[in-house]
């Protein structure tokens, strides 16, 4: 596999090929990740959940995800990789620039941050100072104590909308991917249709243009394996087979299966 880049990524889109993307938190993993030829890996603040034992990811600090990244960063050389930033550390204008700055300046390679219209300003300011965004609708994991726990989000007509709405509205001011989370599938084709960035799904339906699991959940390790994964090292019995069988399934849209979303 050559580097990745969002060329990569938007050629992919551009010829209708899926991609597989996985979270990672170290660099153990990152170098099994890259060596199964994996395009995207994203060191996701459910590092809080999998990784450090938290309840949610709203406890993950700015010092873990610069940790976690760097670690994962040295691991692999080709994989693209995206850091999330984490809970309340893009509230502002000044701490939006600066923690995304200290994100890229330890190996990644694009942020991404969780939320619609309010992000506007935030993702215009990144993407004109070079650093890349992706963003995060439907369940945005951030939120959850306002969302009131882990449900489907955009499951009425007027929430579909929204997310369709913010979903545009972060694309024109400068995204450059979107994962889209716990939404019914019918909306993620919507959206990936409309929209000319990759659309990133999990528990999001087939029609995504790249899938995305939590590392953790898909070799099994997770106390609570949500509905939208597959454990792959189950059937494969090696954690380098489990991430080939991943990628493979994705590529060949094999995975999600109707089991795996939600309508
Ligand atoms: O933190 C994470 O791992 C994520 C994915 C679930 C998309 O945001």
């Amino acid at each position: 596999m050559k580097a990745v880049t969002i060329h990569t990524l938007n050629n992919f889109k551009a010829a209708q090929e899926k991609f597989p993307v996985i979270t990672a938190y170290d660099s153990a993993f990152s170098r099994q990740i890259e060596l199964a030829e994996i395009e995207v890996v994203l060191v996701g603040d459910s590092l809080g959940n999998v990784v450090l034992g938290y309840e949610s990811t709203v406890p993950v600090t700015m010092s873990d995800m610069l940790h976690h990244t760097a670690a994962v960063a040295r691991g692999n050389n080709k994989s693209l990789i995206i850091a999330d930033m984490p809970f309340m550390s893009y509230s502002n204008r000044a701490m939006t620039l600066d923690n995304a700055a200290l994100l890229m300046q330890v190996g990644a390679q694009m942020v991404k941050v969780e939320g619609g219209a309010w992000l506007e300003e935030s993702v215009f300011m990144l993407a004109e100072r070079g650093i890349p965004v992706c963003g995060h609708l439907g369940l945005t994991p951030q939120s959850v104590n306002k969302l009131g726990g882990y449900k489907v989000q955009g499951r009425d007509a007027e929430a579909a909308q929204q997310i369709f709405n913010d979903a545009e509205i972060l694309q024109s001011a400068g995204a450059d991917l979107l994962v889209l989370e716990c939404v019914p599938s019918e909306l993620t084709a919507r959206i990936a249709q409309h929209l000319t960035i990759p659309v990133i799904g999990i528990g999001a339906g087939p029609d995504a243009d790249a899938q995305v699991l939590v590392l953790y959940d898909m070799l099994g390790f997770s106390p609570r394996i949500p509905k939208f994964t597959k454990n792959f090292l189950a059937e494969t019995g090696n954690v380098q087979e489990a991430l080939q069988a991943y990628a493979r399934a994705v590529r060949n849209g094999e995975f999600p299966q109707p089991e795996h979303c939600f309508s």
